[in-house]
């Protein structure tokens, strides 16, 4: 598939945007100072923090998952049995966690995610979200593919 441009001048802080890419939802998330200081805070709960298994390319690295800390890109599929996750940005859809931090949630099975696409232990999904390729065409603009 042909990479795509995504412009995310418009994105607010702590907003989600979607793009397509191979078929696929991108999520695009501009995440706030206070949204980005949890995200190492969440190692203990989390079934692989630093993201060892194969799902992002080698040049995402740490808590963030990301190129510049501000922005995540993700592909918005659960890796449980591929919905769509729900954007969370810091509401706690109790009961499922109390301590719940924002993120992403899927209504099929209630697989949850951080900020960061990690997934969380004790949920059916087995992996993170993955992370495409994606590059900075500039300060506005990112190439996905
Ligand atoms: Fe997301 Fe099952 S498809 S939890």
């Amino acid at each position: 598939g042909a990479p795509v441009t995504a412009d995310i001048s418009k994105i607010e802080p702590g907003q989600k945007v979607d793009y397509a890419w191979r078929g696929l939802p991108v999520f695009v998330v501009r995440r706030t100072p206070a949204q980005l200081a949890v995200l190492p805070t969440l190692a203990p709960r989390l079934v692989d923090p630093n993201s060892e298994v194969d799902q992002q390319p080698s040049y995402i690295k740490g808590p963030d998952r990301s190129i510049k800390p501000e922005w995540l890109v993700v592909i918005g599929i659960c890796t449980h049995l591929g919905c769509v996750p729900e954007f969370f940005p810091q509401i706690k859809p109790e009961p499922f966690d109390p301590n719940w931090k924002g993120g992403f949630f899927c209504p099929c099975h209630k697989s949850r995610y951080d900020l960061s696409g990690r997934v969380f232990s004790g949920v059916p999904a087995p992996k993170n979200l993955q992370v495409p390729p994606y590059h900075f065409v500039d300060d506005t603009h990112i190439q996905i593919g």
